[in-house]
């Protein structure tokens, strides 16, 4: 090859690494996604057995004592582009409680925990002008926490719709749902049969852990959010940390044990 080749081929790889670079952090996962045979054939299995269950269907599950309104805010999480927007279902008992967070915090947080990387959590908004984008965490005002006044219901959310998403070198690490590769992936899984879907399927959830966190890695001693950071008085961080109904998650044995508000009292 001549001079001018070598130097072409150059400025090709620095143009492709830059585009690498600039993608977010859970599209360059996915691009590189190699699944294997086993994840591939489970895929597959999951695909024909729920073929008309579980995906964007429109069940109601009860969240605590009302229904959530569909939050439907600008930017949306990529995954909903099959799943439904209350995803937690089989879990009897930790459900309500895992489609509550959805509301503030973002699906990845939970779902996409690299261990070679440390991710930095941020509010993203996903409503608004500033939608797409990091925003600030709120300063908690002095009087908010005095007793005599009823406590708002989530103290922390900055802004309607914000999330607390993960970030990394300062760039929200996931896809939003209207961006360009979420509508390829729309798109091929739109055209698929039954394989392509499960390789698709594989190749979408290789980054994503099947389970989120326990309640313990944010409400418990070392939580894995800087809860201060996320705009948390100090009062606030105790009441996190502290907060009954995580606890008692950690005395749960079996799956399928139930809460009993007379158990919570004990
Ligand atoms: C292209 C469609 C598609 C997208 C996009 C997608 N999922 Fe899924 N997901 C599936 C299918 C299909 C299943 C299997 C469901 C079943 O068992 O019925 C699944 C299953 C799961 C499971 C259960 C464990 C497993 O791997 O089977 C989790 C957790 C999950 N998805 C999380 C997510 C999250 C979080 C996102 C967004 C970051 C996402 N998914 C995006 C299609 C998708
Ligand atoms: C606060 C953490 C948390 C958040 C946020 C979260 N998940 Fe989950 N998710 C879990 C846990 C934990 C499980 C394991 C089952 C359980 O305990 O409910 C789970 C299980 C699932 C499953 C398996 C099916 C089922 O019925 O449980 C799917 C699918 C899923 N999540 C998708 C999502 C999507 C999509 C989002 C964003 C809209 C999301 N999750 C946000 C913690 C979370
Ligand atoms: C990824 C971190 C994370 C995980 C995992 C998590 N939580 Fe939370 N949870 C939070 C944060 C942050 C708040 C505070 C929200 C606020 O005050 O704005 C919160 C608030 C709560 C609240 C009070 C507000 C509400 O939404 O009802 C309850 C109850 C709760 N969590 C229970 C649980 C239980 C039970 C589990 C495990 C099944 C769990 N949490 C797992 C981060 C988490």
């Amino acid at each position: 090859m001549n001079k001018q080749g070598l130097v072409f081929l150059f400025v090709c790889s620095l143009l492709l690494c830059q585009q690498l670079m600039a993608a977010p952090f859970y599209q360059q996962q996915v691009k590189q996604s190699a699944p294997g045979d086993k994840q591939i054939t489970d895929a597959l299995k999951q695909i024909k057995e729920h073929k008309d269950i579980q995906l964007q269907e429109n069940i109601s599950v009860p969240v605590f004592h009302h229904r959530v309104d569909s939050q439907k805010t600008e930017k949306q999480a990529v995954c909903s582009n099959c799943h439904h927007e209350l995803p937690h279902r089989k879990n009897e008992r930790s459900r309500t409680f895992m489609n509550r967070h959805s509301r503030y915090i973002a699906c990845e947080t939970c779902h996409m925990r690299p261990k070679n990387i440390d991710m930095e959590y941020a509010w993203l908004a996903y409503d608004g002008a500033d939608a797409g984008k990091k925003i600030a965490a709120r300063v908690p005002k002095q009087d908010e926490n005095k007793k005599d006044k009823p406590e708002p219901q989530f103290m922390l959310v900055p802004q309607a719709g914000a999330k607390i998403a993960p970030f990394a070198g300062g760039e929200p690490g996931l896809v939003f749902r209207g961006d360009e590769f979420s509508k390829k992936i729309n798109q091929d899984w739109q055209d698929a049969d039954d394989k392509e879907k499960a390789r698709l399927k594989a190749r979408v959830h290789t980054p994503l852990e099947e389970k989120g966190p326990e309640c313990q890695r944010c409400h418990g001693d070392d939580p894995m959010l800087d809860l201060r950071a996320l705009g948390a008085s100090p009062d606030q961080v105790k009441k996190i940390k502290r907060n009954i109904i995580a606890r008692y998650f950690t005395r749960f044995k079996k799956d399928d044990q139930r809460i009993r508000i007379k158990d919570l009292l004990r």
